[in-house]
């Protein structure tokens, strides 16, 4: 093989407790080579990568860079070694400017005056790294201003800033939309460009296929395969990744219940206007568009999570108003949130008292809470989702990443809601799970639960759903049922919709 690779990882196991999370992996990485990583839930992707980043210690197994051993054992070993990683959920100074965001700890002071900030250096110097990764942003924007990805952005020009050779992405595209991920495909190239490698873990087995130039399986804590970029089918990666055939889910026949519930003329200012619609029993009610078409907020405005007017609400024929989550759960619907770190994940608590919480809030006035009936609940609802763990008492940070959002799907099922509103189900989820959510969503439409749903991926809610609106601008442009609902059908709408835009 030309050219000597730039790490190379041997044997390295980890566990964890009772848990086996690597069983002694090789991986090998090039000079300017994005080298995907991927592998169901609970594989062993972010432990592997959290040890090259000094996150956790090893076992055992060795590290080598250019040839030679090194030791990491604090993240700063692994920043000297142009090792850096693009936390999901990223720590940020959300307040302060881009430039102070990409240089902080390393602000340039003017010459002989330690405590005076070179302003104008400091904006200089990010937009040199900023070009260099041809990101459009402005370096004296405040951080808060851009949007999530845009902010992501700003992470992978804070690592080259310093010195980088090795760039590891654990999800990164996991809530951006389309256009977001092109974008951040772009910077990657340029990363190449400039010789630095790129460790990318995903879900999305199609970007993989398309940006990676090898790709790493790992199965069970050990590597079953690496195959450069053309020498393998996604077929075959699935089976390599699940050790066996995907069983795709059967769609449901498409119901049409009664009414249980509608809203009209839902309003929030200068996103969503004078949205309408009704909810039928037993039904998956999908709502689409690209971003910026206002559907999140919504869904979030409805479930009392953004301010929103309506002038209408009515659940099974009676009016109602949801100004709070609790009164959503009161009415008997629950809302599976968008973020997980920052909205429904508590750390502190285990996995057992992770999944109960909406349950313990939805019984608590009328029984009293027995620990056993509690018990049952969960553990019923965590194995319904299938989730992976060594046990429902261990914390839920030994979960991974794609086992916590099943997690999160046990906490709504607990409750035995009438209507279920899902924003991006399957986030993080490996392609084998996402099946068996889309499975236990029909089931749940066929006992009669109504549903409404939306993601970031397109083709996800036209798989899942009866009937979807399609939104453009905060508006409702179309709604599609039965044989209509296609990603075909939507994109045309779509981009009909932004043409027409354009032009008037
Ligand atoms: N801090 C921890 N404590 C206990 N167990 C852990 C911890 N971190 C990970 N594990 C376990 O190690 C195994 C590998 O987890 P890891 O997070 O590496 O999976 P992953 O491949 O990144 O999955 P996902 O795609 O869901 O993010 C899992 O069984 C997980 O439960
Ligand atoms: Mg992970």
């Amino acid at each position: 093989m030309a050219g000597e690779a730039l790490l190379r990882m041997r044997e390295v196991r980890k566990t964890f407790g009772g848990t086996v999370a690597l069983s002694g992996v090789d991986f090998d990485l090039n000079p300017g080579e994005v080298h995907a990583i991927i592998g169901e839930n609970g594989a062993g992707k972010s432990t592997l990568m959290k040890i090259l980043c000094g996150v956790y210690p090893m076992d055992g197994g060795s590290i080598l860079v250019e040839g030679e051993p090194v030791r990491i054992q604090l993240p700063k070993d692994a920043l000297a070694l142009g090792i850096n990683m693009i936390h999901q959920e990223f720590a940020n100074f959300s307040k302060l400017s881009v430039a102070e965001n990409v240089f902080v700890g390393r602000l340039p002071r003017k010459a002989g005056f330690p405590l005076a900030l070179d302003s104008r250096d400091l904006l200089l110097r990010t937009a040199e790294v900023l070009g260099r990764l041809r990101l459009p942003i402005d370096p004296g924007a405040r951080l808060d201003s851009l949007s999530v990805a845009q902010q992501q952005l700003v992470e992978v020009a804070k690592a080259l800033s310093a010195n980088l050779r090795i760039l590891i992405m654990d999800e990164a595209t996991s809530s951006l939309n389309l256009r977001e991920s092109e974008q951040l495909f772009a910077t990657i190239e340029a990363l190449k460009v400039e010789g630095i490698s790129v460790v990318y873990i995903s879900h999305r087995l199609k970007e993989v296929m398309d940006i990676a130039d090898r790709i790493t399986v790992l199965r069970d804590g050990a590597n079953v395969g690496t195959f450069p970029r053309g020498h393998i089918e996604e077929a075959a990666i699935i089976e390599a990744m699940l050790g066996r055939r995907l069983r795709a889910a059967v769609k449901k026949a498409a119901t049409r219940g009664p009414t249980v519930f509608s809203v009209t003329g839902l309003s929030i200012p200068g996103k969503v206007r004078n949205l309408s619609f009704e909810l039928h029993r037993g039904e998956i009610l999908g709502i689409t568009g690209l971003s910026g078409s206002g559907k999140e907020l919504a869904i979030r405005g409805l479930y009392g999570l953004w301010p929103s007017r309506i002038e209408r609400m009515e659940c099974n024929g009676e009016q109602v108003s949801i100004s709070h989550p609790s009164d959503g759960l009161s009415l008997g619907i629950t809302y599976l949130a968008e973020e997980r770190k920052n909205m429904s994940v508590f750390p502190q608590l285990t996995i057992r008292e992770n999944a109960s919480v909406l349950w313990m809030r939805s019984v608590w006035r009328r029984f009293v809470v027995s620990r056993r009936r509690e018990r049952e609940a969960s553990l019923q609802s965590l194995r319904r989702v299938n989730v992976k763990m060594a046990g429902a008492e261990s914390p839920v940070d030994s979960l991974s990443g794609g086992n916590q959002q099943k997690m999160l799907l046990a906490r709504l099922l607990m409750v035995q809601p009438e209507i279920v509103i899902l924003n991006d189900p399957t986030r993080g989820v490996d392609v084998g799970s996402k099946q068996e959510i889309y499975q236990i969503i029909y089931q749940l439409a066929r006992e009669g639960v109504s549903i409404i749903m939306t993601s970031s991926e397109i083709p996800e809610v036209t798989a899942l759903a009866d009937r979807v609106i399609v939104m453009s601008k905060g508006h409702k442009i179309a709604e599609l049922s039965d044989a209509e609902v296609t990603t075909d059908n939507v994109l045309a709408l779509v981009t009909q919709a932004a043409a027409a835009d354009e032009h008037g």
